[in-house]
């Protein structure tokens, strides 16, 4: 069975990355949430998408800027202005206390793209130890050198590889480096590509899957994990 996971939350309805879009997921039957983490300016881990708060929240600048509890005055739900109430930015610990009692799993994407964030695999890992969730969690990034500390640091924790383009041979690069999950965006899922990351025994977890006809097509292929904006389709 091909698993639906909310991307950011529930973020096609509710406000990407907030408890509020976490506890919709949940609430609508998704098998799992996903979800971005960041340091802020103190060295917490606070849950958002972009480096900068623009898009997302009342706040202005990067993220790394601001302290959390400066971080925690700014709406991360306005771009729901009027609709949900004031939702402030959550920490992983936030979530992953909703999560602990869940018959559910979190994928933690470690955002360490554009800023490094120095020391952050470590936190999260600490993070998800803090709530008995190591059985329960993936960690993923495009930051291929993240996965590679995290699973140095924690090798008790599953992790995966994120890409965005159409690597050759993503099968035999990922079980290489000892990863055992590859994370593609779906449209560079063929079924070519996805027999050759199969041969190695690989998890295929893929994104952004918001049309419940790809979802049906990645269930065809025996992906294991879709995760998408809308995490409602029948399974
Ligand atoms: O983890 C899958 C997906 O979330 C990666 O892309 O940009 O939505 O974080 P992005
Ligand atoms: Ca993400």
């Amino acid at each position: 069975m091909t698993k639906l996971f909310g991307h950011r939350g529930y973020s096609g309805n509710y406000p990407e990355n907030t408890l509020l879009a976490f506890q919709k997921a949940i609430e609508a039957g998704a098998d799992g949430i996903e979800l971005d983490v960041q340091f802020s300016k103190d060295g917490k881990l606070v849950v958002i998408h972009d480096e900068t708060l623009d898009r997302t929240t009342t706040g202005k600048g990067r993220v790394k800027d601001y302290t959390l509890d400066e971080l925690r005055k700014f709406d991360a739900s306005f771009r729901f202005t009027g609709q949900y109430g004031f939702n402030p930015i959550p920490t992983l610990c936030d979530v992953l206390a909703y999560m602990a009692d869940k018959d559910a799993c979190t994928n933690i994407e470690l955002k360490t793209g554009v800023f490094e964030y120095e020391g952050i695999e470590e936190a999260v890992a600490n993070c998800v130890r803090k709530y008995n969730l190591c059985d329960k969690v993936i960690i993923s990034s495009f930051n291929h050198y993240s996965i590679l500390r995290m699973r140095k640091l924690a090798p008790e924790l599953k992790c995966g590889l994120l890409t965005d383009c159409w690597l050759i041979g993503a099968g035999k690069y990922v079980h290489n480096l000892d990863i055992p999950c590859y994370h593609p965006a779906f449209r560079n899922l063929t079924p070519e590509i996805t027999a050759e990351i199969k041969q190695y025994g690989l998890e295929i977890n893929t994104w952004t899957v918001n049309e419940e006809e790809d979802f049906r097509n990645l269930e065809k292929l025996g992906i294991d994990i879709a995760i998408g904006n809308y995490p409602v389709f029948q399974r």
